[in-house]
């Protein structure tokens, strides 16, 4: 049965919400595996829109087996907050929901340093989401972190959690601090589990997954655009090491990408476009964030950003979103290549000053001025919306199999004879 990885191949949001509970009918089980609720995946069901932030998308769905992996940082309070918002839209999580006892959770002292170190940063800042999530990370690389685990563990918690509040100079909040996990352990200790095991053993037994992708490539710690990232593994990789999976059992990674190009916080965005032309974008794709509102920087569509991303995922099938936002343009743009010291490149550089100074080489082509919105037949697409997501294939070297003309499930195209095809035709044999 089919196991795909869905990744974002820009800078998040790109849709991957929409796109993960469109698939998950198709699906067993539906796992996270990195990220935690820095991230926001909206799904709208009949003009009902849910926001999903730590909890996978898959949740919407009854009977779907849904897992957040030990890659996942965990703020248990807002995963509390998450189920009882859903629990009030009558979603029922008894023996589908778990929860990796691997892992990391975010505590109160990380959120304030997240805040912290912003502010010490001024001009530098990164435009963290505030969520706790890089210094959670930073605790689990030091060997100081404390797992979902340990909310199993009273004793041991508490040990640790003194060390760790020794260390930050706040052990007086020991007291205020460990009673309300404890509380926390108390409504979650059903859903923790190893997940690992639960998933391997599901895999054993034929069964399917997917693999819910949070952030995207250009926010990964290692392959974005470093510093201005997140402090996990975005990346199709991601899936194994945050789940404790063998690379072998991953069929293939669905990028799923917008028609143009966002991005919230700092850090270089080569085809950025400032101003009012910026603002009208964003005006039309409701470019805010879904966790913190912020506006969405945005700009046009980026082929070497994809085509990077195409390559460090291996990804051959594109789910291309928001296509609708671009109707009604004269002219749109395709960043093809940068220029770089008055020479040309192709490639994504690794040095963030290098992508400070890359100016965007467009090719600009005829846009339509007809509504795409809802559409669900590629032929009834209009003759230059065709032509630049053909455009979008050659570029970024992966074929288009599934193309979104609105936020509603129906307002989709599904593309005939693709790879996606394949692995959905497999698992509904
Ligand atoms: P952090 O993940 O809160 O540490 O933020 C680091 C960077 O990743 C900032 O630029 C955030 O705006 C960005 N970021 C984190 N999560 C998301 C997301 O889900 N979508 C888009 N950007 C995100």
């Amino acid at each position: 049965m089919a196991k795909i990885v869905i990744i974002g191949t820009q800078w998040g949001d790109e849709g991957k919400g929409k796109i993960v509970d469109l698939l998950t009918p198709y699906f067993d089980n539906i796992a996270r595996y990195q990220g935690g609720h820095n991230a926001g995946h909206t799904v709208c069901v009949k003009g009902t829109q849910f926001i999903l932030h730590l909890i996978p998308t898959g949740i919407l769905h009854p009977g779907k087996k849904c897992i957040i992996g030990n890659g996942v940082a965990v703020d248990p309070q807002a995963l509390i907050k998450e189920m009882d918002e859903l629990k009030r839209e009558h979603i029922d999580f008894s023996r589908r929901f778990f929860v990796s006892d691997r892992a990391h959770m975010i505590m109160p002292y990380h959120l304030l340093a997240d805040q912290q170190a912003e502010k010490k940063m001024g001009q530098r800042k990164i435009g963290t989401t505030g969520r706790g999530i890089g210094p959670a990370y930073i605790d689990k690389m030091a060997r100081t972190g404390l797992r979902m685990g340990d909310l199993l563990e009273p004793d041991k918690l508490a040990e640790q959690l003194k060390v760790n509040l020794t260390v930050v100079g706040n052990v007086r909040h020991f007291a205020e601090i460990y009673p309300q996990y404890l509380e926390y352990a108390q409504k979650l200790i059903p859903y923790i589990t190893d997940a690992s095991l639960l998933l391997n053993q599901a895999m054993d037994k034929g069964e399917s997954v997917l693999f819910e992708g949070a952030q995207g490539t250009m926010l990964d710690i290692d392959h974005g655009t470093y510093p201005y990232v997140t402090s996990s593994s975005a990346c199709a990789g991601g899936a194994c090491t945050g789940l404790g999976i063998g690379p072998t059992r991953i069929d293939g990674s669905l990028g799923v990408v917008k028609a143009y190009t966002t991005r919230v916080g700092n850090g270089p965005f080569p085809s950025e476009l400032h101003g009012a032309e910026g603002e009208a974008l964003r005006n039309k794709g409701a470019e805010f964030g879904a966790t913190t509102g912020r506006a969405r920087r945005c700009g046009w569509f980026d082929a070497v950003v994809v085509r990077y991303a195409v390559q460090i995922n291996d990804i051959k099938s594109l789910a291309v979103t928001k296509l609708d936002v671009l109707d009604g343009y004269d002219k749109i743009k395709l960043c093809v290549g940068y220029e770089l010291n008055g020479k040309r490149i192709d490639y994504f550089p690794a040095n963030i000053k290098q992508v400070e100074d890359c100016q965007p080489i467009y090719e600009e082509m005829p846009g339509w001025r007809c509504s795409t919105k809802g559409i669900t037949d590629y032929n009834r697409l209009p003759e230059a919306t065709r032509f630049y997501l053909k455009r979008i294939g050659e570029l970024t070297g992966a074929e288009i199999s599934l193309i979104s003309t609105g936020p509603e499930r129906d307002e989709t195209i599904f593309c005939s004879g693709t790879l996606l095809d394949g692995w959905l035709n497999r698992i509904v044999g």
